[in-house]
């Protein structure tokens, strides 16, 4: 049984062949009405924070595959809080096939896998966003056939959108090059970790916008304070305020040069609605990548032969 939290679990192999079968089934999704491979699988989605692509093309990609979701407010569920959440996790591995989290802390997505008995994915924490990756490679890879060798500008926070992207660009052989207001680029835990995985990959820090877009293949932004950080809005945006992805930083990228997001975008803020709007701009593109890349993500964890307590539930009711 595997769990996806993070992407320095996957090796780029791994990656690639995720993302072969995410466009394998993008490019079935026409006749996609004949594979059911969630037949019978119940998937629950636990998110403790609001969440538009992530809830809806999860539950969208467990419709078309045959499966049922279930959709569970976090605070209803009341993990950790109206009871531990190793006797949440063991409670749900009794009834449903796999778990889709959203959590406020990392933690909470690590304690509840370590006691699940069905595959948890990480929907977001404050530390990765390993799905929303995984969609993004998928769209660079339409753009630019290969990836090995391209560079992302990340413009912004050093976040947890922004970690999962740089993992999976290092495990791919690409350049992230992180370009963040000082004191918001990667905690020195994060840098020791991905260097332990990635050892050899290209990863830069820098706090000048313009220098980070000059040789990039895709800007790249996100929010300048996600979900959890409202109190420090009022002062992300004044210190962020030189990082806005606007017409003039775009004029000193490369023609070639993408613009992408994961939306939900402040505009006027992190990135201006000419630039989000423009030709360069692929984030919707992006965002239907979600689709697909979660529909390869849940067929891989439930090819493992090894069946999980509600399996054999259903299997023991089924010859009753
Ligand atoms: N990009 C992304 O994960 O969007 P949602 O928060 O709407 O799921
Ligand atoms: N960094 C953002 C991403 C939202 C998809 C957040 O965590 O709020």
């Amino acid at each position: 049984m595997r769990h996806f939290l993070t992407l320095l679990d996957w090796s780029g192999a791994e990656i690639r062949r995720l993302l072969a079968d995410a466009a394998k089934a993008k490019a079935k999704r026409k006749n996609a009405k004949g594979i059911k491979s969630l037949a019978n699988r119940v998937v629950a989605l636990i998110f403790e924070k609001p969440s538009l692509r992530t809830r809806v093309s999860f539950e969208t990609a467990i419709a078309q595959l045959g499966g049922t979701s279930l959709f569970l407010v976090g605070q209803e569920v009341g993990l950790g809080t109206r009871e531990t959440i190793p006797d949440c996790a063991r409670t749900l591995s009794e009834y449903v096939d796999a778990v889709v989290l959203r959590t406020f802390r990392h933690a909470t997505i690590e304690e509840f896998a370590a006691y699940a008995r069905c595959p948890v994915i990480n929907a977001l924490s404050d530390c990765y966003h390993p799905c929303q990756a995984l969609g993004d490679l998928l769209t660079m890879q339409e753009i630019f056939t290969t990836l090995q060798g391209r560079t992302v500008a990340f413009v912004g926070d050093g976040n947890n959108v922004a970690r999962s992207l740089a993992i999976g660009c290092g495990k791919l052989g690409m350049r992230f090059v992180l370009a963040c207001p000082q004191s918001y680029g990667f905690d020195q835990a994060f840098l020791e970790l991905y260097q332990s995985h990635i050892p050899d990959s290209e990863l830069i820090i820098c706090h000048d916008p313009r220098e980070a877009v000059t040789s990039a293949d895709v800007i790249y932004t996100d929010v300048w304070a996600s979900m959890g950080q409202e109190n420090e809005r009022e002062r992300r945006l004044k210190q962020f305020r030189s990082y806005q992805v606007n017409e003039e930083l775009l004029a000193l990228a490369p023609p070639h040069a993408r613009i992408m997001h994961c939306l939900p975008a402040h505009r006027g803020e992190e990135i201006t609605s000419e630039v989000l709007e423009s030709e360069r701009s692929v984030v919707f593109q992006q965002a239907g990548n979600r689709l697909y890349v979660q529909k390869a993500l849940l067929q891989w964890l439930f090819s493992d032969k090894k069946s999980s307590p509600a399996a054999k539930n259903r299997e023991r009711s089924a010859h009753r």
